[in-house]
């Protein structure tokens, strides 16, 4: 018999839009009744009525940019559990991070920053912050720009960056430093964030504990979101163990 634990339906307290299936000239939304995946640090889930963001590639191929899986939830939520006051997000995608910061009562204003005019219609017809109280949906404002020179009327508070399609990438770090120079962000959280910390300490041949996570995010030289809760040493071994490509 397999020791493989079987997979639990992924559940969660967050806040998960509905979507509705809708095809664009680039894009399309789809949902899917059922579907079996692994977490970003829990084990095998059921995510069911998954709705799923892609973008038409080349040769009938579509890329996923983001889903309401356990994986994309679970590896955005810490940043939007934190988020606190002016907050700007990077990359609307779904809308999903933007709706969860601005349900926070801690949140004043939620701006958001996307470059394809496209995900932003189709947000816009899906009506998905339409679906939120009115108060956390008039806190929102969808911007047509470029997440790399975007410079808001006054510093953030927070910022949360997830303009990537690939959970890992080299030149991470430089664009979220840019990105946190530019908004003025005294605290910042961005996607795959995990991978960059576990990556430089599997280079520097340590292990991942309270000490050697604050001295890798020191040298990130980044207000990051994430120490603050006791078990973000453990939280990123296990989304490491499962994610993290040293390419
Ligand atoms: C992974 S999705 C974001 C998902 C989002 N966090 C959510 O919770 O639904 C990435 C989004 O970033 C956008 N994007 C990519 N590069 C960008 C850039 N330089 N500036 C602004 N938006 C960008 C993409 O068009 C896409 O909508």
């Amino acid at each position: 018999m397999s020791n493989t634990p079987m997979p639990v339906l992924y559940q969660t307290d967050l806040f998960m839009p509905r979507y509705d299936a809708r095809e664009g000239a680039n894009w399309f939304l789809m949902v899917s009744p059922f579907n079996l995946g692994t977490g970003y640090w829990s084990g095998g889930v059921i995510n069911q009525n998954l709705a799923v963001l892609a973008r038409k590639a080349v040769d009938g191929r579509a890329d996923t940019w983001m889903s309401l899986s356990a994986r994309e939830v679970e590896s955005q939520e810490l940043g939007c559990r934190a988020a606190v006051g002016d907050t700007v997000v990077m990359g609307l995608g779904m809308g999903w991070a933007a709706a969860n910061a601005a349900l926070r009562p801690e949140v004043t204003r939620v701006t958001v920053v996307e470059m394809d005019p496209e995900v932003i219609g189709l947000i816009d017809e899906l009506a998905v912050f339409s679906q939120l109280p009115p108060e956390a949906a008039a806190k929102i404002q969808v911007i047509h720009g470029d997440a790399m020179t975007f410079t808001p009327d006054r510093p953030a508070d927070t910022l949360l960056a997830d303009i990537w399609l690939p959970l890992n990438g080299d030149e991470r770090v430089a664009q979220v430093q840019t990105m946190a120079a530019n908004t003025g962000a005294k605290r910042v959280y961005f996607w795959g964030q995990e991978m960059v910390i576990a990556r430089r300490a599997r280079a520097l041949g340590v292990e991942l504990t309270t000490e050697t996570v604050a001295r890798i995010i020191d040298e990130m030289g980044l207000p990051l979101i994430g120490p603050e809760w006791t078990n973000y040493p453990e939280l990123i071994a296990l989304a490491a163990n499962r994610w993290l490509q040293d390419a």
